[in-house]
């Protein structure tokens, strides 16, 4: 079907936009793996957003009609998204994490991370909620775990860290957009650099990991994204070894290391075969993320010491 026979009403619902792009990006054999993982959820996504309805929309709602001016707005980006191959959310601006919308652009890495489950869970069993008062999220990028963690611990003070100007200028964004202002500090650091000696009860992170091989054998979706956001060196490790080298100088007693390492897993293992990482399971999808304790990183400081940059 042609565009203009699309226009001339041979398309006209929500779900008949919805099914058409479905086709066309399975079709084209997109990517996917930028906060959806088929084509159904991925053309829903992006027309949706374009048609200004929510996206638990029910059933009977999807029978809406389109204007001419929508089903231009949606054939474009259905287009756009196959013929430039970049990530749905970075079209329509938005992207969920932890049920709840930020704004994304190319300056940040489009959210995904499995933590998204362990926030809304409270990190539970791992630390009592009650005793979470300060949490560091370090490499925030859009910041949709500081926030999110805001969200969870409401009246925790979160520090969110980036290295890039242009991730945090995002990061304020949702920070406002969530009233997150007087919870929330966007700030500019290399990792630790610039937190003085400051403690916190949680440090998560969701760093650059992929190794340079990995990430030049990506696919085309993934570079359109910051690659700040991914090199993590030769080995994928290079800021892994700093954060674990350095974390237990900036966490209280009781408090608790969450990172994730996705692909670099089984090469941090190998590196480090003494620490007792603990691998979290997740409900919904995901891994390579693991939890030390305070206590398990003062331990381990021989091993880390040796191997940091
Ligand atoms: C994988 S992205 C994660 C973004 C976000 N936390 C998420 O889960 O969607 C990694 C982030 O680390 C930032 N980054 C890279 N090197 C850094 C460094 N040395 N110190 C702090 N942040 C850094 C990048 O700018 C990027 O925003």
């Amino acid at each position: 079907m042609n565009n203009q026979a699309k226009k001339d009403g041979q398309l006209s619902s929500i779900r008949d936009f919805i099914l058409w792009g479905e086709r066309r990006f399975i079709d084209a054999e997109i990517f996917f793996g930028h906060g959806t993982d088929n084509a159904l959820d991925e053309s829903a996504a992006l027309v949706l957003k374009t048609v200004d309805q929510p996206y638990d929309l029910d059933e009977e709602a999807l029978d809406i009609k389109l204007s001419e001016e929508q089903k231009e707005e949606v054939i474009a980006l259905v287009e756009k998204r196959i013929e430039e191959r970049q990530p749905a959310a970075y079209l329509i601006g938005e992207a969920l994490f932890a049920g709840l919308p930020y704004y994304v652009d190319e300056r940040v890495l489009v959210p995904r991370s499995p933590i998204a489950e362990l926030i809304l869970e409270h990190f539970s069993p791992w630390i009592a909620a009650d005793k979470v008062s300060r949490i560091l999220d370090l490499c925030t990028g859009s910041g949709c775990i500081a926030i999110a963690c805001s969200h969870a611990f409401p009246d925790a003070a979160v520090d969110a860290v980036d290295l890039s100007a242009d991730a945090l200028d995002v990061c304020r964004i949702n920070i406002e957009r969530h009233n997150k202002t007087d919870k929330v500090k966007a700030i500019e650091s290399d990792l630790f650099e610039s937190l003085a000696d400051q403690r916190y009860d949680v440090i998560v992170s969701n760093p650059p990991y992929v190794c340079t091989a990995e990430w030049e054998a990506l696919p085309e979706e993934f570079h359109h994204e910051p690659g700040m956001g991914f090199k993590g060196g030769e080995s994928g490790l290079d800021l892994v070894d700093t954060i674990l080298s350095e974390a237990s100088s900036h966490l209280n007693p009781n408090g608790i290391l969450v990172v994730e390492v996705g692909s670099s897993a089984e090469t941090l293992l190998e590196k480090y075969p003494m620490v007792p990482f603990c691998w979290l399971e997740f409900e919904f999808g995901g891994d390579g993320v693991f939890l030390l304790t305070a206590e398990q990183l003062v331990a381990s400081q021989p091993y880390f010491k040796k191997m940091s940059r």
